[in-house]
């Protein structure tokens, strides 16, 4: 079997990696993949752009050799949402990634909040606004902080935790007048702010109208994640996509994912099978667990990144097959085991990340080092020249590693990085440590 992995960032990195060690997988094609990828066992970078999904499609058919016995795996959110599982699908390719319609779960924040009240998904209460001076309103009538939302996809730029009304009032302002996201922002979700720690729960989904009719349409979550956006150590500094991840989840309890399960997973499912969607690949809950207990802040309609970097190394089970099973509506009776244990995953930065960053620096890599730790580095943002890797994005590599415990996994990491160097790396220093998920200066509500 061959797989076809849409994407470049160190989520399609894991995703390859992990197609690549089944046995079932000849070849894995990255469309266009990355430095990792480049190099990764059975891997083979295609450089086809993806601006024209259409024409990407028939280059990749092109170069598989045709439909036959082949999986594909979308993971960004960009072409999920234009469509890249439909056109993907119309070849005949078992695709791991939801319809442009379900899509829209993650693509309009109205749209997902607009699902998880008709469905009775836990989660903050919200108004939607297309007018300015009823969205002004809103932000003045409220007594404590609020959030403020742009309704369309923004790379993680368009949601403003407002700790008093001018922050609020001036997101309102940059979003809906200077049209700060562009389209993005004309429709803001304003809404209630909810105190407490983050965690990501992924999950397989296989929902289509025939496997809601046959019982076996189901969402089946993996171990829960952790990742830790702020910059800097202790939750501080500015947001980034993500500065490492861990999991499971240290100390997370079990009555909090039986509370998941009921008020979260499970209407999520009804919703999915009621609005009739195919929605075969990933879901990405993200979680705040608050004292009331946890409510969905977002749905992402792919794999988190760096979540996948944590989570799939714990996998004990075949990922091409289990992704097989989501296309063809067998999820139900895979077999998910997962290893004892956790995996940390810190991830690397170039020097000014998340603002203007170092590029093209050479990455030096120390293997018996990273061996010694048992660590496996997933690529992010850096390219394969003649001479080496070099850095191309913010967010460059993952040293993820395992240990029986939390501690002895976020050593393993560590020591990981440290067999790894570039010009200006920086990474946090406590992903996954006790207290690094929630910033001191943001408790009580204060931010
Ligand atoms: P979202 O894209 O909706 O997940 O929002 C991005 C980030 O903003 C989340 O990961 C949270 O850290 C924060 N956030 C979003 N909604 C809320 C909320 N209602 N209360 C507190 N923080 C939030
Ligand atoms: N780690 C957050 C995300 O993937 O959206």
């Amino acid at each position: 079997m061959k797989a076809l992995v849409i994407g470049s960032g160190g989520r399609e990195h894991a995703i390859a990696w992990a197609l690549s060690n089944s046995p079932e997988i000849e070849e894995v094609l990255c469309v266009p993949g990355n430095g990792g990828t480049a190099v990764e066992n059975k891997c083979r970078n295609l450089d086809i752009p993806l601006k024209d999904l259409r024409a990407a499609a028939d280059a990749a058919v092109q170069e598989l050799g045709g439909t036959e016995g082949v999986v594909a795996v979308i993971g960004p959110e960009n072409p999920l949402t234009e469509g890249a599982a439909d056109i993907l699908g119309t070849k005949g390719i078992p695709v791991v990634g939801p319809t442009k319609a379900a899509a829209q779960l993650e693509a309009s924040k109205d749209a997902a909040k607009k699902f998880m009240k008709k469905y009775g998904v836990a989660c903050a209460a919200s108004e939607t606004y297309t007018d300015l001076d009823s969205a002004l309103k809103a932000v003045n009538a409220s007594s404590g902080p609020v959030v403020v939302k742009a309704d369309g996809l923004a790379a993680g730029k368009g949601v403003v935790v407002a700790g008093d009304k001018k922050t609020a009032e001036e997101a309102v302002r940059r979003f809906m007048v200077d049209g700060e996201l562009g389209e993005a922002g004309k429709k803001l979700v304003i809404e209630e702010y909810l105190e407490g720690e983050e965690i990501s729960v992924l999950a397989a989904v296989s929902v289509t109208p025939e496997t809601s009719e046959t019982g076996q349409a189901c969402i089946i979550p993996f171990v829960p994640a952790r990742d830790h956006k702020r910059l800097l150590d202790g939750a501080e500094g500015p947001n980034t996509g993500g500065m490492g991840a861990i999991a499971p989840v240290p100390g997370l309890d079990g009555e909090t994912m039986n509370r998941f399960r009921k008020e979260i997973l499970e209407p999520t499912l009804a919703g999915l099978k009621a609005e009739k969607f195919d929605y075969r690949g990933f879901i990405f809950f993200g979680l705040m667990l608050t004292k009331n207990g946890p409510k969905l802040l977002e749905y992402n309609v792919r794999l988190g990144d760096p979540e996948t970097q944590a989570v799939l190394p714990l996998m004990d089970f075949d990922f091409a097959k289990m992704c097989l099973a989501i296309t063809d509506g067998t999820l139900k009776s895979f077999s998910f085991k997962w290893k004892e244990g956790f995996v940390c995953a810190p991830v690397a930065v170039s020097g000014g990340y998340p603002g203007e960053y170092g590029k093209h620096k050479l990455i030096s890599v120390d293997g018996p080092v990273v061996k010694d730790a048992g660590g496996k580095i997933f690529i992010a943002g850096a390219v394969l020249e003649k001479d080496g890797l070099y850095t191309t994005g913010g967010r460059v590599l993952a040293g993820a590693a395992s240990g029986e415990t939390a501690e002895k996994a976020r050593e393993a990491a560590y020591k990981t990085l440290s067999g790894v160097s570039f010009e200006g790396m920086f990474f946090r220093k406590d992903i996954g440590a006790p207290g690094a998920a929630v910033s001191k200066t943001m408790k009580g509500g204060k931010l």
